[in-house]
């Protein structure tokens, strides 16, 4: 795990809604629009599963996404481990997210991605390096 600093946290929280990349074990790629989901801590993205399909049959059998986000002239890439969660805190707070506003969605599970990688995508020097 590593920790992502709040300032390309922020970079995420700006566009708000962000791809999420996925692969199956024999490297079907897919990628999905997700705008349901928050930091909940510096090294821990939590996304609600609403409508995702494709998307979770790739994770459940290779546990790993990637997502990328860009604000300000600047675009990160950050990668990590999956866990799908029916059950506990973070799933409690999904409830809360799907149901609380004026629009109800299905909050099946919270999908937590543990983050390992970040990688600057803005292009110019170093472009798509490892940065953490
Ligand atoms: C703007 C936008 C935001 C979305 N946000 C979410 C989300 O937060 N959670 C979710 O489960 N689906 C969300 N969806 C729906 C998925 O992107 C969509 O169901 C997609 O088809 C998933 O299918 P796949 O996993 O097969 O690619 C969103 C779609 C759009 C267009």
């Amino acid at each position: 795990m590593v920790k992502v600093p709040e300032e390309i946290r922020k970079t995420f929280e700006k566009q708000r809604v962000i791809p999420f990349a996925t692969a199956s074990k024999n490297g079907i790629p897919n990628v999905a629009l997700v705008g349901m989901w928050w930091w909940e801590d510096e090294e821990t993205l939590v996304v609600v599963d609403n409508y995702l399909n494709k998307t979770k049959t790739n994770f459940m059998e290779n546990p790993v996404a990637a997502f990328n986000g860009w604000a300000d002239g600047k675009s990160y890439l950050v990668k990590g481990n999956v866990e799908y969660q029916t059950s506990g805190t973070l799933y409690e707070k999904v409830r809360i997210r799907a149901t609380s506003g004026q629009r109800q969605f299905p909050g099946k599970a919270a999908v937590v991605i543990k983050i390992t990688e970040v990688f600057q995508e803005t292009g110019g020097e170093n472009p798509g390096i490892k940065i953490i």
